[in-house]
């Protein structure tokens, strides 16, 4: 990307349902990966937002509250509120955190429909649902348990069985009951609005194939959803929980939460860059817009979320939807239900957050490939590679200047062979690193950091300051300055250590405003006073890891 700091981008992260804590899944595909490119992008000296929300609405929402005895808006403000804790703790903080029940939301949900309905994409069809006439009302799929008719499992939702995986169609799960008063309920026939999804096929099939920066492989597998014909989609509900459908005639009925959760990208984006009306328009359009999701919500970001974006025709369809696989745990699926999870709360009572976004960092590809968090490899990864590696590196050099320097980074001699070899290294770093993250990859940009942190060894190791007086100071001097230049690489990925090494390396001002580009210069000048060296990564020890499996299982 050239002239960066022209541009403006708009970054996304798909929105938590707000009835679960965050675990390490939605961590690894879905809030570090943009956190990353936002806090280069900024550093770059790029306008950057970065955004999420809290997914409010829907039944299974609506009935974990009344579950609760609390009005659902209060349940989800609670959520929202814990959200932004967790992420907060790992240094994920969005411009805007918002939700999809804020007033501004439900005001463009509407218009959305307004506008579609005026532009002929909105219909009314008959669909037969199950009623309890106990409870006076229609029972959407969460509302109605029973038997699977395939597998047997019973106590299964009326929609999907956990227990054999198949998703079910309304009518089939058998032995019905309604999950408030457990009598069985009845079929009736129920008018909803649907979205004719099939009117966008071609347009949707040719945005795909003129979109080269959409990943190859998602786009082949949504082409052949296209290719199967898509079905026309039902986007409302009967339950008094969601964004109401803004037609006298609709009868109480809300949107589908499919309906509204995405459009809350643009809310929140909006709100974050202070812009509304066409000013917001404009602003939109003008972004290069990213939005961050895991491999299984692709049908809606690539099918319902650009087919209501040309239905309403004002806003621009994503750049890049940067795609991620799903996060195995020990080797296995992440389960709520099967407490085969480890939720981010948790995992933060046991270690610091970037060694988190560090390991993660490493596994997580830009594919839909999945990744597995391993706890032993987590440690080994920790232990070989963050502290052997760059804190080692950083505390070696440090301790120099304050044990033979009195604190006081010296004055060096003229640049030999060696340090003009390692200052072309970390040039080189600082293009490699940039140019990776730039294309999503950010498992080998932090490699390629890694990688020059090895080499920096190397050169300490090499030039011995221990045993050649000579070249000593020269050899402390390169080295804090190959320190920084670390420091900056390192920050996008680590920003919590990365700040720390800055602090130990006596600058004031923190980390965060340091442009990109001066990770390549020297930036630590001879005479700069020292911080108090410290080791700023810890080993992980056996006994450490236990205190995460006990969560398991
Ligand atoms: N809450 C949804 C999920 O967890 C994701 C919503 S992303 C948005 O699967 F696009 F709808 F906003
Ligand atoms: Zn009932």
């Amino acid at each position: 990307m050239t002239g960066l700091s022209d541009r403006n981008f708009i970054i996304t992260a798909a929105l938590p349902y707000a009835y679960d804590d965050l675990h390490l899944g939605h961590v690894a595909s879905t809030h570090l990966p943009p956190d990353i490119l936002y806090r280069y992008l900024k550093s770059r000296g790029a306008r950057a937002i970065q955004v999420c929300a809290s997914d409010d609405f829907g039944t299974p929402i609506l009935i974990a509250a009344e579950k609760k005895g609390v009005k659902p808006s209060d349940y989800v403000a609670e959520w929202n509120r814990r959200f932004r804790e967790d992420l907060g703790r790992l240094g994920i903080v969005y411009d805007i955190f918002d939700r999809t029940s804020s007033p501004e939301n439900v005001r463009l949900v509407q218009d959305f429909f307004r506008a579609l309905d005026g532009n002929g994409f909105i219909f009314i069809s008959d669909v037969d649902q199950f009623y309890c006439e106990y409870d006076d009302k229609f029972l959407p799929d969460r509302y109605v348990k029973g038997r699977c008719p395939h597998c047997g499992a019973e106590e299964q939702y009326s929609d999907a069985c956990e227990n054999c995986g198949r998703t079910l169609q309304p009518g089939q799960i058998l032995d019905p009951h309604c999950s408030i008063c457990g009598r069985a309920p009845v079929m009736r026939k129920s008018s909803h609005y649907f979205f004719k999804l099939s009117a966008f096929s071609a347009r949707l099939k040719e945005w795909l194939s003129q979109s080269p920066r959409l990943q190859a492989d998602a786009k082949n597998y949504v082409l052949n959803w296209i290719k199967d014909g898509l079905q026309d989609w039902d986007i409302t509900r009967d339950i008094p929980w969601g964004v109401p459908v803004p037609l006298k005639e609709a009868g109480g009925k809300v949107f589908y939460g499919w309906f509204d959760n995405h459009l809350c990208y643009i809310t929140a984006a909006l709100k974050a860059a202070g812009k509304t009306g066409e000013a917001g328009v404009k602003y939109w359009n003008e972004s290069t817009v990213y939005h961050f999701i895991g491999k299984d919500i692709v049908y809606h970001h690539y099918l319902f979320l650009p087919s209501m974006r040309m239905g309403e025709g004002h806003y621009k369809l994503p750049d890049l939807i940067p795609t991620r696989g799903h996060l195995l745990l020990q080797g296995r699926k992440i389960s709520r239900s099967k407490h085969w999870m480890i939720t981010v709360r948790d995992f933060l009572e046991g270690f610091p957050p970037d060694y988190l976004r560090f390991y993660l960092t490493r596994i997580v590809p830009y594919s839909q490939a999945d990744a597995n968090f391993d706890l032993k490899e987590f440690a080994d990864k920790i232990n070989n590679e963050l502290v052997a590696n760059i804190g080692n590196f950083a505390y070696r050099a440090l301790v120099f200047v304050k044990n033979k320097h009195g604190g006081v980074v010296p004055r060096p001699s003229g640049p030999g062979k060696e340090e003009e070899a390692v200052t072309g290294d970390l040039v080189a770093a600082v293009s490699d690193t940039g140019r990776l993250i730039e294309e999503g990859h950010y498992d080998r940009a932090l490699r390629a950091v890694l990688d020059f942190s090895a080499k920096c060894n190397q050169y300490f190791q090499h030039r011995a300051p221990w045993e050649n007086p000579e070249t000593e100071p020269t050899t402390v001097y390169y080295s804090c300055n190959l320190v920084a230049g670390l420091a900056v690489l390192l920050h996008p990925f680590l920003p919590f250590s990365s700040e720390e090494i800055w602090a130990q390396l006596g600058f004031k001002e923190p980390l965060a405003e340091r442009g990109w580009d001066s990770a390549a210069g020297l930036t630590v000048p001879a005479g700069q006073r020292i911080g108090e060296p410290r080791p700023v990564y810890r080993k992980v020890e056996e006994s450490d890891l236990g205190k995460v499996k006990v969560l398991l299982g």
